[in-house]
């Protein structure tokens, strides 16, 4: 039995994970795209960035409270969409929705999760939103969000940065498939839930290729939002005039992300790419950043910087590696725990109080 209680920070799942699970389900969760470039840009660019704190405020009463399109968090994080989380434990996305219930934390779930859209709401988590891959065939899509809708889900989340996947190597060598008794559960009744080995190539990476849409344009957006009264967020925004263009068509607001370094490689980190869409779009919706988020500092920075909230990926499957809905538990405690010191440190009593200023300009 792993004792939690020895897992003190964020990257102690991570190293955990790297032993515990297998080969194949470990680089899938690990990998970026190519050399790796954009992956570890992530980290970096947070790395760099320098704060400045604030001193003799009165932080002795702290507040982390926040609100995203309007729906209350008590936390500036949510968890991120990740496929394929009974790799890292029985329980997969289920257990994750149960650990977001219990530490009070929004959930964004995969399209193609290995739990169904039902079976994950079950769990609890409140605000979930419901991340959409579209399928070449329309109608699959529609039934998803109408299941979503049905099911409680809070807001469609369209990830536009995957026309295909990128290429990751270990996942091509591993012959990246579901093990046994795994499946893309959401697609069970459209007969699309099988994802197999497939020589030369990653089984995830045929399976979009043969299946998901690669002619989805803005249009589509405006398409999403007139067959859904669920607010629609784009997720994968790296450019200003992109971020335009979804505020054109109505998008309620906007991940930047790069798929945590899956994607295209060598594109800037998340982090890099954000002031400049925050400067484009003069608080017209509200601005989530993902990737590379591994401390409580990194929260604080990207809140500085003008996200509304951030999202968290990989942490929360290696908390599943190591625990299940504990581990799961013990990593957002671990982060809510260090935003809140690093909220105190800086002189932030309230998410309001965390501005520009935070982050300091000078170059290096
Ligand atoms: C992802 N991501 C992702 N995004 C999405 O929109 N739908 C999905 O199904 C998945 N699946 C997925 C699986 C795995 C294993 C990873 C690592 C990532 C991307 C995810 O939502 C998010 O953008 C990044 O994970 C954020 O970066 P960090 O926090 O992992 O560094
Ligand atoms: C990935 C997909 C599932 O990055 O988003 O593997």
């Amino acid at each position: 039995m792993v004792n939690l209680e020895t897992f003190i920070e964020v990257l102690d799942f991570e190293r955990h994970a790297r032993d515990a699970l297998t080969q194949m389900a470990y680089d899938y969760y690990a990998s970026g795209a190519n050399d790796q470039v954009t992956l570890a840009e992530n980290r970096a660019a947070f790395e760099r960035l320098r704060l400045l704190p604030r001193m003799l405020v009165d932080v002795s009463r702290l507040e982390t409270t926040t609100t995203v399109l309007g729906q209350p968090l008590s936390v500036p994080f949510m968890i991120a969409p990740t496929a394929f989380q009974r790799m890292a434990h029985p329980d997969g996305e289920v257990a994750t929705s149960r650990a977001a219930r219990a530490q009070n934390v929004a959930m964004v779930v995969s399209t193609i999760a290995s739990a169904t859209l039902e079976e994950v709401a079950g769990g609890g988590a409140t605000p979930r939103w419901f991340q959409l891959y579209v399928y070449k065939d329309r109608g699959i899509t529609r039934s998803l969000v109408e299941r979503a809708e049905a099911a409680g889900y809070s807001a469609l989340v369209l990830t536009v940065d995957t026309p295909k996947f990128g290429r990751r190597y270990a996942d091509v060598r591993n012959h990246f498939h579901l093990p046994p008794g795994l499946t893309v559960a959401n697609l069970t009744g459209a007969g699309m839930e099988r994802l197999s080995a497939v020589k030369g190539e990653s089984g995830l990476a045929a399976y979009s290729a043969s299946l998901f849409d690669p002619s989805l344009t803005w249009d589509d957006v405006e398409w999403l939002r007139s067959s859904t009264r669920l607010p629609v967020l784009v997720k994968g925004v790296l450019r200003p005039d992109d971020a335009l263009r979804a505020l054109d068509r109505g998008v309620s607001a906007l991940v930047v992300s790069n798929h945590g370094g899956r994607q295209l490689d060598g594109v800037p980190a998340s982090i890099t790419a954000l002031p400049g869409i925050v400067a484009a779009v003069e608080g017209r919706c509200d601005i989530l950043l993902d990737g590379g988020i591994r401390r409580g500092t990194d929260i604080l920075k990207a809140l500085a910087l003008g996200a509304r909230a951030v999202l968290v990926g990989r942490p929360i499957l290696w908390g599943l590696a190591a625990g299940g809905q504990a581990g799961v538990e013990r990593v957002l405690h671990i982060l809510r725990e260090e935003l809140e010191l690093a909220m105190m440190l800086a002189g932030c009593p309230t998410v309001r109080h965390i501005k520009r200023d935070l982050v300091d300009d000078t170059p290096a």
